[in-house]
């Protein structure tokens, strides 16, 4: 098992290993301050593949398990599902002293983490992430959020989890796609931090992948220590390749192009904008283009989507409604700063220098 400290408040840990569901239960009742109750919240997908298994280890370890299920999708991140986990933690009768477990990808972990912060006025809780992006990302750094009809994630707090077990066996069930997607994440976090990362992300995940996550989560977690609540700039670099990338992924339509992909080719862009006006050398460039192609992820714009209709996109962001376009870039790889001097056309540019396949 890889330990991973996260240096925020109160500061917690996520341990990353293979297996690590079987053993949960005493780890997570210790970590969550010794209640003998809690909710797991999981999704439709994941509750017939790892509900058993994480409640069995929950009883084993003393701990009264309510399990909440709820159906799998972006579409799950609702003020409706807040309410529906609340009034079921009610039902089973949770008190101040019980805890919640988030079990699943990145849809689960903020729905569940947002309703453990209101629930009671707070409850802990602890998250069991079961997708690639939810280990490496979303289960990191203590956002929690759900979406309006006007746009995604614009409700939600800062909750840090008391506890994040990593356990990578579950990537053997996710479709490829969604691996792929969480590589993105991965690939982005080496541009800004790790420059092997960046260049070997394919081959590092292959050859260990707890080991790989575990590089992210580090990545992610001292981003995160140093700029907890997201005032200082520090963790806006974690947006490299998400300022196009979201308009992309908005503008394409929620659920044609997953987030990963949408943001492989936000990267593409915000890769080509680096070597134009912060002197990253060509060669870097191209070298980790390669490897978002390797992740099987797309590097071009999708056929039929207009170069407008992205920067209209970005113009309603809530990042930009004051006007001034932050975009992060990278002048060698390992290492990013943010930009505010580039225009609309400038990015405009490099979305149709990407082309159309
Ligand atoms: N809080 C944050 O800091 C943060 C950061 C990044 C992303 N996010 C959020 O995370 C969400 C995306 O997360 P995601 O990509 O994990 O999506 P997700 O939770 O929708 O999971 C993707 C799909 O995989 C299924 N699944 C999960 N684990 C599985 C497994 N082990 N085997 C088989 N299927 C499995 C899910 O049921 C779902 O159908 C978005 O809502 C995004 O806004 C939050
Ligand atoms: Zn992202």
């Amino acid at each position: 098992m890889l330990v991973i400290p996260v240096s925020v408040h109160p500061a917690y840990e996520v341990r990353v290993g293979a297996g690590l569901l079987s053993e949960c239960g005493e780890q997570i009742r210790k970590a969550c301050g010794g209640g003998s109750s809690c909710a797991v919240v999981t999704d439709s997908h994941v509750a017939p593949l790892y509900g058993a298994k994480v409640r069995a280890g929950l009883e084993a370890a003393g701990v009264r398990v309510v399990e909440l299920v709820v159906p799998a999708g972006e579409a799950t991140k609702c003020f409706e599902q807040v309410a529906g986990v609340c009034e079921a933690m009610a039902a089973g009768r949770l008190d101040r002293g019980s805890f919640l477990v988030a079990l699943g990808g990145g849809v689960v972990g903020d729905l569940a983490g947002f309703a453990a912060s209101v629930f009671l006025r707070g409850i802990p809780y602890a998250q069991l992430p079961t997708t690639l992006l939810a280990q490496v990302d979303s289960s990191v750094g203590g956002k929690t959020g759900i979406n309006l009809r006007c746009g995604k994630n614009l409700v939600g707090v800062f909750h840090q989890p008391r506890l994040v077990l990593a356990d990578t066996e579950t990537h053997s069930s996710l479709p490829a796609r969604i691996c792929n997607e969480g590589l993105a994440e991965c690939i982005k976090h080496g541009v800004i931090r790790d420059r092997e990362l960046a260049v070997r992300a394919v081959d590092l995940m292959r050859d260990n992948p707890a080991a790989f996550v575990a590089r992210n989560v580090a990545i992610k977690a001292a981003i995160v220590a140093d700029d907890e609540f997201e005032t200082k700039g520090i963790r806006a670099l974690l947006n490299f390749g998400h300022t196009l990338g979201h308009a992309i992924e908005q503008s394409a339509g929620y659920g044609t192009l997953l987030h990963g992909e949408a943001i492989a080719i936000g990267m593409a862009a915000a890769l080509d904008l680096s070597v134009r006006k912060a002197g990253l050398p060509k060669d870097e460039a191209a070298a980790v283009l390669a490897q978002i192609q390797q992740a099987g992820l797309p590097t071009r714009l999708p056929a039929g989507l207009d170069t407008h209709a992205i920067l209209e996109a970005m113009s309603r962001d809530k990042k930009f409604r004051d006007g001034r376009i932050r975009f992060i870039l990278a002048d060698r790889l390992g290492s990013a700063r943010m930009d505010e001097d580039l225009t609309a056309e400038d990015l405009g540019a490099a979305l149709e220098r990407l082309g159309r396949p």
